[in-house]
């Protein structure tokens, strides 16, 4: 939980988040230079539409000639002096150019009676329109395009970035929270991206070119509305900073609940057994109230929010109109400018709300965004080599040279000094009482973690030279807790591999004693495992990761406790099964059975993170140290 001091000392709008975001738009050039000169066409289109009404109104309710537009006598003396070709100042000429367009005008609906003057300007209303919807589609297009395809782009990104991440990341019962920025935060700043940006840009044109025009027609109008609107944006802003954290705190609070309920969820065989209902209960309503909590406050400020702004801009055009009679009566305003003035400032009055909404939007993306940066900037720690060896497989020894571990976070090493070196092609069994430090050892060979300490060396070269991606395929493992896709049993076994023949994947199943039940199944290799399919026990999930490792044949091969939830009677057809499997290889098995350890070439004791004793079975024994003590205890309990 945030202190109230941090949030408070908080900016409300970090820039920093969202100019990365913009460079993932700015792949996408073209869509968004299309898009933002589409908008600049559909503000200016608008604006037409809206000044036409000027002449209009003033030919409204004229018997005689109409006047479309007022000009000046200093204007038409410019206009005169710009026509024979006196050089003038910038601004006088282009003074003189509009003019030339309002002589020009008026002469065109002088030829005219007042109807059909109203009438053809009316009719030029419509392509005007048309131009308008086109360019606003088109532009919706270009940059809701980019947008999405940049929400695509950061979402593989993290993807990826999740995938390289160390296993230390994912240990941390986090799965809620990363769920939540890869989904969640990502949806938000979706948002930011694509349509609602480029309702940003088209409202921030209309500012922009209407503002213009306003100016022109009245700039002491404008100048005192411009002193009023600062009122209007005062709370407007104090809302945009409160709706902004009731949205980063629903964020939090929602990732939260995803992480309870995922605890809940996978945990539910310990709750159930130890009835932790209540306990658990009583976790779930504070969670849940703080989410109601911030729920309702956001859900409360965003629509409250727009209402204030609302009643402070019914009060600027009050006035604003009362104003405006005044002056047409004391004649300084043509009744056609001060409707043009009036339905303009109307108009973007709606663009100037959004503005709030967009900053609104814009603070809550830029602290999604800067939650999704942070973890693509997490540094994966398992980083491969540049120009990284081919590996095959091991030819001749295997060494740690003083290696030492210790897990992110904790304060003392899982692995003190280790210093063995195991020969190719042996069965190495790793024994000793629980955290030992057994699963970390084995753990490093396929650099799921890197040593803090020391290095391991495979035939003489580092193991860090190595490519990852060889290093993961050439050591298969098999672990107590095995891991089933929701898919078929056939896909769970090739993991994905569909060039392997039906052949190999039910000899492979044979060989693991998997073939019997998975052929009981009502689909057989076709069943689906998993949530939506069969349930599975311990010990046929186990024969399952047999099955994968024998497929997939690697040159080494790590059995973690892998025979530890079969019966005895399957225990020892699946240890038929690895005992072929070791042939030629160079296998790690870490066995609290000690009868499984017995035929093994070499036997590495461990205990605090030390391996204390080496040798094989008969040597040990006779040594009499913590593995004979181990060894008896297990024949007293048997
Ligand atoms: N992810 C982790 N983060 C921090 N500490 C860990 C982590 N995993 C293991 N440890 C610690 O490292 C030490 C060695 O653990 P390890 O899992 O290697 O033991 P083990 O010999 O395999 O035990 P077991 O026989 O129970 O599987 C233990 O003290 C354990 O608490
Ligand atoms: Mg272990």
């Amino acid at each position: 939980m945030q202190s109230v001091e941090e949030k408070r000392t908080r900016p409300p709008l970090r820039a920093a988040p969202l100019l990365r975001l913009g460079k993932f738009v700015l792949k996408y050039k073209f869509r968004i230079f299309a898009g933002l000169f589409l908008s600049l066409v559909v503000s200016i289109t608008n604006l037409f539409s809206l000044t036409i009404f000027i002449p209009i109104f003033n030919a409204l309710g004229e018997t005689e000639k109409v006047e479309l537009f007022p000009v000046g006598a200093s204007e038409l003396n410019k206009y005169e002096r710009y026509q024979q070709g006196e050089e003038l100042p910038i601004f006088d000429a282009i003074n003189a150019r509009w003019t030339g367009f309002k002589v020009y005008s008026n002469d065109w609906v002088a030829e005219k009676t007042p109807r059909e003057a109203i009438f053809s300007l009316c009719l030029l209303v419509l392509p005007i329109y048309f131009l308008k919807v086109l360019g606003l589609t088109l532009s919706l297009y270009f940059i809701g395009t980019a947008g999405t395809y940049a929400i695509r782009d950061i979402r593989n990104r993290l993807y990826n970035k999740l995938n390289q991440l160390g296993l230390d990341y994912f240990e941390q019962g986090r799965t809620g929270i990363i769920m939540s920025r890869v989904i969640n935060d990502v949806q938000l700043v979706g948002r930011s991206l694509s349509i609602e940006f480029q309702e940003a840009v088209v409202n921030l044109f209309y500012i922009v070119t209407h503002l213009i025009i306003l100016a022109l027609i009245s700039w002491e109008m404008l100048l005192a509305i411009l002193l009023v609107v600062p009122i209007l944006i005062a709370p407007v802003n104090k809302f945009a900073v409160k709706i902004r954290r009731a949205a980063m705190g629903q964020q939090e609070r929602l990732a939260e609940m995803g992480g309870h309920v995922q605890e809940i969820i996978s945990g539910i065989r310990v709750i159930r057994a130890f009835s932790m209902e209540k306990f658990e209960q009583m976790r779930f309503n504070i969670i849940n109230h703080r989410l109601f909590k911030n729920t309702f406050k956001g859900h409360y400020y965003h629509q409250v929010g727009p209402a204030i702004t609302e009643f402070v801009a019914t009060l600027v055009v009050v006035l604003f109109l009362g104003w405006g009679a005044y002056e047409i009566s004391n004649g300084e305003l043509s009744r056609g400018m001060f409707f043009g003035f009036f339905f303009i400032l109307i108009f973007i009055m709606r663009p100037m709300k959004q503005v709030s909404v967009m900053v609104n939007l814009l603070g809550a993306s830029s602290a999604a965004a800067e939650r999704i940066f942070e973890i693509l900037d997490e540094k994966p720690r398992i980083i491969e080599a540049n120009n990284p060896l081919r590996f095959g497989g091991v030819r001749d020894t295997i060494q740690f040279d003083d290696v030492s571990f210790r897990y992110p976070g904790s304060e003392y090493d899982a692995l003190r000094n280790v210093n063995v070196t195991v020969e190719a092609g042996q069965t190495i069994s790793i024994v000793g009482s629980s955290g030992a430090g057994k699963s970390t050892f084995i753990d490093l060979l396929p650099r799921f973690y890197d040593p803090t300490g020391g290095r391991i060396l495979i035939d003489g070269k580092d193991l860090k030279s190595f490519s990852l991606n060889d290093l993961r395929e050439r050591i298969g493992i098999v672990t107590q807790s095995v891991f089933l896709f929701n898919a078929t049993l056939r896909d769970n076994i090739t993991l994905g591999r569909v060039d392997i023949p039906e052949e190999e994947v039910v000899r492979a199943a044979r060989a693991a004693h998997a073939h019997k039940f998975i052929s009981a199944l009502h689909d057989g290799y076709d069943t689906v495992v998993g949530e939506r399919g069969v349930m599975l026990s311990g010990g046929q999930r186990q024969r399952i990761a047999i099955a994968r490792a024998i497929l997939h044949n690697p040159p080494v091969l790590i059995f973690d406790e892998a025979t530890s939830a079969l019966d005895n009677e399957s225990e020892k057809m699946v240890q038929e099964a690895i005992n072929t499997l070791l042939r030629g290889r160079t296998v790690f098995i870490v066995a609290h059975r000690l009868s499984t350890v017995t035929r093994s070439d070499r036997i590495l004791v461990m205990d605090q993170g030390q391996i204390v004793e080496t040798g094989d079975h008969r040597s040990l024994l006779e040594k009499g140290g913590i593995y004979r003590k181990l060894y008896e205890m297990q024949f007293t309990i048997s």
